[in-house]
């Protein structure tokens, strides 16, 4: 059985915008809602490149994320065409208003997810990115 863990008031998030969630262990979790004043939950991660979701601008069951604009689907976390790529959905419900979060989900999914790094030569962990080895060097 679920063990739902109490977040908020659903008037604690703006409207068409978010409220971060923290966590013991891996990123954040970005809690929206809509203008329909329905609820959402996602990694505060863009599948792209990493970007924080919850910075977004919300639009019916999507958010834009802030860093290059792609759509993510605020149900399922997917990418819209053409772009692809998904970030984790966690479940959430509603209940006399107050929010409420999957605790075991919380304290378990994606947390080997890691945050986008900055720099030069960073590397994100996003879809595309690759570690790649490096050779020793020749001795003769
Ligand atoms: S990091 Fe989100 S669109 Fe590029």
């Amino acid at each position: 059985m679920t063990e739902w863990k109490t977040i908020c008031r659903v008037e604690d998030i703006p409207v068409l915008g978010s409220r971060r969630v923290s966590r013991p262990q891996g990123m954040d979790v970005a809690v929206f809602r809509n203008s329909e004043d329905k609820v959402f939950a996602l990694l505060d991660r863009c599948p792209h490149k990493g970007g924080p979701l919850s910075q977004g601008i919300v639009f019916g069951t999507s958010v834009a994320c802030p860093l290059h604009n792609w759509k993510i689907g605020l149900c399922d976390g997917q990418a819209s065409a053409p772009d692809e790529g998904c970030t984790p959905q966690f479940a959430c419900k509603v209940d006399a208003g107050e929010v409420f979060l999957d605790a075991a989900e919380l304290a378990t999914l994606a947390i080997d997810l890691l945050a986008p790094r900055a720099g030069p030569g960073a590397s994100t962990g996003a879809v595309g990115d690759q570690a790649v080895a490096v050779q020793a060097p020749h001795s003769d």
